[in-house]
């Protein structure tokens, strides 16, 4: 056993790790941790200070990744085995590696992101759903509502062909970072003027925290057959999430179900209480017109990597 120069927190002799000295022992940041520490001590409570660039966060995923190419291709078989009976549910036949090619397109886009901050939109996960289902389904037009630093549109520009129209809904494009030249842009909401479906192989992703009930109906209505909603929360957890997309789709099926019978609930967020009056909309049946409704699979034990949110893809009749 070798003597543990950096401070490792474990000795082992089955594994070894930390190549480099950590960065809290030395310099500024050392200077911090004591002086966090210290005033813990006298205090009796921690700051939190933290000195990062603008634009340094990153996502763990582009720090911490598998390289064993054995364990990558197994891994893939599962991610493979998984998303294609995900998207069979929805009648979506797949050859056998199909979605293997596509894992490994993904994942070098994935590291290629011009976005390495995933915080409140789309992670590793649920971009790879949004990638292999893209790449099955060949929409002729996307639209996206909700499109934030771009991450989502990063995943449907390189998903999708030359030729597919995309059209991308905000109401703040402050955070834009990724901007596809296949796209046209709106700063608005899409019921103020959107594209014409009329024969076209339509594909919508809703991710802007606005009622799933009035963007399903707004599908209905335009024959979008493929939708995906996020932030798809029920009732037991939409607390999770300080702006929900009340009703969500989930919501609506728990209603159905009779599992929620109330006409009024309320609930606390971020010690802010709010209510929801459900007599608004329990007795619509546009859910009725869904053929098939099913949740992303959690991927975690795959990826390692956490579900960023509840998505649900939804194919309408
Ligand atoms: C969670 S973010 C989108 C994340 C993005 N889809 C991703 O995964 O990379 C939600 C976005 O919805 C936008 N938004 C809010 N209301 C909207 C509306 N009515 N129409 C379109 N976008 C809206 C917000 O401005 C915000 O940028």
């Amino acid at each position: 056993m070798q003597f543990d120069k950096y401070k490792k927190k474990t000795f082992s002799k089955d594994w070894n790790n930390f190549e480099k000295q950590s960065k809290y022992s030395s310099g500024f940041a050392y200077f911090l941790k004591k002086t966090k520490n210290f005033f813990y001590k006298i205090l009796g409570f921690k700051i939190s200070l933290k000195i990062i660039k603008y634009n340094e966060f990153k996502n763990e995923e582009f720090n911490s990744y598998q390289i064993d190419k054995d364990i990558i291709i197994y891994r893939n078989r599962l991610a493979n085995e998984t998303i294609k009976n995900f998207l069979l549910k929805f009648n979506i036949n797949s050859k056998k590696t199909e979605i293997i090619n596509f894992i490994n397109q993904y994942q070098k886009l994935f590291y290629n992101s011009p976005i390495k901050d995933l915080r409140s939109g789309y992670g590793y996960n649920e971009g790879l759903i949004l990638y292999c289902t893209l790449k099955k389904i060949k929409p002729t037009l996307v639209v996206e509502s909700g499109v934030m630093k771009g991450f989502s549109t990063y995943i449907i520009h390189h998903a999708t062909s030359n030729d597919c129209k995309i059209f991308c809904y905000d109401i703040n494009f402050d955070n834009l970072i990724f901007k596809s030249n296949k796209a046209q842009y709106f700063n608005h909401d899409i019921t103020l003027n959107h594209p014409n479906f009329k024969n076209h192989n339509s594909f919508a992703l809703w991710d802007d925290h606005t009622s799933h009930l009035n963007r399903l109906k707004f599908s209905l209505k335009h024959k979008i057959k493929y939708n995906i909603f996020d932030d798809d929360l029920g009732f037991t957890n939409f607390h999770s999430d300080g702006w929900p997309p009340i009703p969500s789709l989930a919501m609506l099926y728990e209603i159905r179900d009779k599992v929620i019978t109330k006409d009024e609930v309320e609930w606390i967020c971020r010690n802010k209480k709010g209510k929801i009056w459900l007599s608004n909309f329990s007795s619509d049946k546009s859910i009725n017109n869904i053929k098939y409704y099913h949740n992303f699979p959690n991927l975690f034990s795959i990826s390692g990597y956490k579900n960023n949110s509840c998505s649900s893809f939804v194919m309408t009749n």
